[in-house]
């Protein structure tokens, strides 16, 4: 039987796995993202053969030798198999501009010769790189470029944007993507996508409201420079009207249409983290109607990665406001299928884009004193990353009813089942625990958990990213179990662990 043929991520090295540090000429050089080993394990998991293709110039100039290159690349090789990824082959052009070659990206020679060799369908592959010439190489042979922002990505963003090309923060969104986009081909199975796209748009253009799926949570969206269309949000949620809703932008076009002017930092964050999981806190236009900001002069915005949400905005042509798809104070939706029935019969429409990949809403900055951005809401998009951008950020107290953090409330995010935070599971009386749930983000807390109903331990990776993806659906899983309660031992507060402890301790309030 003749096998079906196969799809492959080509991976640029320099800038795109590993720091970009000049021609690296010992393994010593080698600096790993850190997003990196996650990334690959979500494309091995999907799939896709991994080829790494890069341009090696400094053999040609005599910076490295060929030696020196492959000593690189086998200490590369060597790292991801032991952390249980495969590459199947790495192709390297020693040459230079001048030599003429016929191997150097934008060619796509080595990615042809890797689906001649491997029978690949192009069509279904990918190239991804920190420069131009990698989107070019993929472009070039009828496979898709995703240019990043690590390494040279931000240099040379504009030519990228000229070419067309798709632009993700990093190695790790650009996996998620590719997963994504595998995953709704699954649910649209039919083709009809782009039609539903259509008529979501048009519902959103004739203010109504449509669910919509980001990569963090499921929102509730609708024009957001149409107040009686906002208005349906706030009555459909039952929101109150103290609390402004997020505005969600496909392009930097469409931002400053919104607000007033972006202070340095802003556009610091915002150049390298969108689309992705992080809301910026700035100066309105008249535009944006008051009860959108629930009357204060600043509105919150962020660009969203997930495919679906990113092309109803286009489709829309306006600007989206999209709070989270939860009933008022009730925990977020992470899946199709934990939306509150009630808030699907009372949209305009429904769009299925999959699970939520990050799973806890965006990161919340404040830009409303423009010489001290604020973190008003952890969320997705680690605390640390921002702050190694642009400095420390000042901590908000989220005190409901400060106008500094609106909405901001004690108390949300809840399940139903009484929710308890402890230090260690023993804390638990065994009589308890027949009828009580666990959760844990640590392998330290799994000598202690025997005796309760359901325990679900959350822990992968070091910086609890797939604990943050599956928080709000575990706690709704558990919910539906009618226990007498649900006992939480909090992550470490760092990384995305600060976002989930914050859930938590908001679900636990009284
Ligand atoms: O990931 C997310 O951010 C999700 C998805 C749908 O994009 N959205 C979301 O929206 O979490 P929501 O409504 O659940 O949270 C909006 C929060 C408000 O409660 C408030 O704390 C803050 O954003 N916010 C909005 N506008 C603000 C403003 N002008 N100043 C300060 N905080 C604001
Ligand atoms: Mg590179």
């Amino acid at each position: 039987m003749i096998s079906k043929p196969k799809k492959a991520v080509f991976l640029d090295r320099d800038g795109t796995i590993i720091e970009d540090r000049g021609f690296l000429k010992s393994p010593s050089d080698v600096v790993f993202f850190p997003e990196t080993l996650e990334a690959l394990k979500i494309l091995r998991k999907e799939g896709f053969l991994l080829f790494i293709v890069t341009n090696q110039a400094g053999v040609a100039r005599k910076i490295i030798t060929e030696d020196d290159m492959e000593a690189v690349n086998r200490h590369i090789l060597g790292e991801l198999s032991a952390n249980g990824i495969k590459i199947e082959e790495v192709f390297c052009c020693p040459h230079d501009d001048s030599d003429n070659c016929e191997c150097r990206k934008p060619s796509p020679f080595f990615l042809k010769k890797a689906a001649d060799k491997h029978r690949l369908d192009l069509k279904k592959s990918y190239m991804v790189g920190d420069h131009p010439s990698d989107v070019g190489a993929g472009l070039n042979c009828g496979a898709k470029g995703i240019y990043i922002l690590t390494g040279h990505g931000i240099k040379h963003r504009s030519e990228a944007e000229k070419m067309g090309a798709l632009i993700l923060p990093d190695i790790l969104a650009a996996a998620e993507w590719m997963k994504i986009c595998a995953e709704i081909e699954k649910i649209h199975r039919d083709g009809g996508l782009p039609e539903k796209i259509e008529k979501a748009a048009r519902a959103i253009k004739g203010g109504g409201t449509v669910l919509m799926p980001t990569e963090t949570v499921y929102g509730l969206g609708a024009d957001a420079t149409n107040p009686e269309a906002v208005e349906k949000i706030f009555r459909i949620k039952r929101r109150p009207a103290n609390d402004p809703l997020i505005v969600h932008v496909s392009d930097m076009k469409m931002l400053e249409g919104i607000v007033e002017r972006i202070p340095e930092k802003a556009m610091l964050l915002a150049e390298r983290f969108w689309p992705g999981p992080l809301t910026l806190v700035l100066r309105k236009k008249p535009i944006v109607p008051d009860i959108v900001t629930a009357g204060l002069p600043t509105v919150a915005v962020r660009m969203p990665m997930h495919p679906i949400a990113g092309e109803l905005i286009k489709k829309s042509n306006c600007p989206i406001s999209a709070p989270s798809a939860n009933l008022f104070s009730c925990l977020s939706p992470t899946r199709y299928s934990d939306v509150a029935g009630e808030i699907l019969q009372r949209c305009d429409m429904a769009l299925s884009g999959g699970d939520c990949l990050r799973g806890i809403e965006s990161t919340i900055v404040s830009f409303s004193d423009e010489e001290q951005p604020a973190l008003l809401r952890a969320g997705s998009l680690a605390v640390e990353k921002i702050e190694s951008l642009i400095g420390p950020l000042a901590r908000r107290h989220s005190s409901s009813g400060s106008s500094e953090a609106p909405g901001l409330q004690r108390k949300h995010y809840s399940p139903r089942t009484p929710l308890f935070l402890i230090k260690n599971p023993s804390e638990v009386p065994a009589d308890k625990r027949a009828k009580s749930a666990l959760i844990c983000f640590s392998e330290d807390d799994l000598g202690q958990v025997e005796g309760f109903a359901e325990t679900r331990i959350l822990f992968g990776d070091c910086e609890f990213r797939s604990a943050a993806s599956s928080l709000f659906s575990t706690l709704s899983e558990l919910d539906r179990l009618g226990l007498d309660g649900i006992y939480a031992v909090p992550a470490e507060e760092r990384g995305l662990g600060i976002a989930i402890n914050d859930r938590l301790r908001r679900a636990a309030a009284k």
